[in-house]
C-alpha cells in the first residue's frame, strides 16, 4: 500500500489545497490529510472544524482520510506507515522554506517530501488571503468550496 501525507494547517480547506490533495490521490493508493495541532497559535477555525470542512471537501475521494496530529510530521508520517510527505509549490517564493523542511525530515527520518506544481488558477491563495477578502466583503467564491465560504462569512462577518 503506498501511502502519502498532505500535511497542513488548513484554516481552512481551500481550492487550492484540494487541487494538491486530489491530484495526489491519484498517485498513491491512500492520501492522509494532516491537519497541524499547533497550539501556540491560534487559529479561525477549531482543529475540528477544520477536519469537518475538509472530511466534506474531500469525500469525492474515495481514498483520502483526514487525520489531525501534533508534534513532528516525519513521527505521524511513521505512525500511519506513509514514506511520503506531498507538498504544493505555488511559486518560487515558496521553495525556500519547504526544502529546509524536506531536508530536515529525510534526515530525521528517511521521509521524501515530492514537490507537486500548484494549479496556476491557485499560485497566488492563502487561506490567509482567503480570510482577509472575506472578512473585508469580498468575493471568495472562487477560491473554496461554497461551504466553505458560507461558514467564513459566518464567522468573520458576525459582528
Ligand atoms: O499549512 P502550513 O501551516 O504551511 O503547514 C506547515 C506544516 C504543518 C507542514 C509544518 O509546519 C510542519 O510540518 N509542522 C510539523 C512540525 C515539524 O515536523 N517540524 C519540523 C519540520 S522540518
Amino acid at each position: 500500500m503506498r501511502r502519502a501525507v498532505c500535511p497542513g494547517s488548513f484554516d481552512p480547506v481551500t481550492n487550492g489545497h484540494l487541487d494538491i490533495i486530489g491530484r495526489a490521490s491519484r498517485l498513491f493508493d491512500e492520501v492522509i490529510v494532516g491537519v497541524l495541532i499547533n497550539h501556540s497559535k491560534t487559529g479561525l477555525f477549531a482543529i475540528e472544524e477544520r477536519i469537518d470542512m475538509l472530511r466534506q471537501a474531500s469525500a469525492t475521494y474515495g481514498n483520502v482520510r483526514v487525520e489531525s496530529f501534533h508534534g513532528l510530521l516525519v513521527d505521524f508520517c511513521r505512525a500511519q506507515g506513509a514514506a511520503v510527505v506531498i507538498k504544493g509549490l505555488r511559486a518560487v517564493s515558496d521553495f525556500d522554506y519547504e526544502l529546509q523542511m524536506a531536508q530536515m525530515n529525510i534526515g530525521l527520518s528517511g521521509v521524501e517530501t515530492l514537490f507537486m506544481p500548484t494549479n496556476p488558477l491557485y499560485s497566488f491563495l492563502s487561506s490567509s488571503l482567503v480570510k482577509d477578502v472575506v472578512k473585508w466583503g469580498g468575493d471568495a467564491s472562487s477560491y473554496v468550496p461554497d461551504f466553505v465560504g458560507e461558514r467564513l462569512v459566518t464567522r468573520l462577518r458576525q459582528n
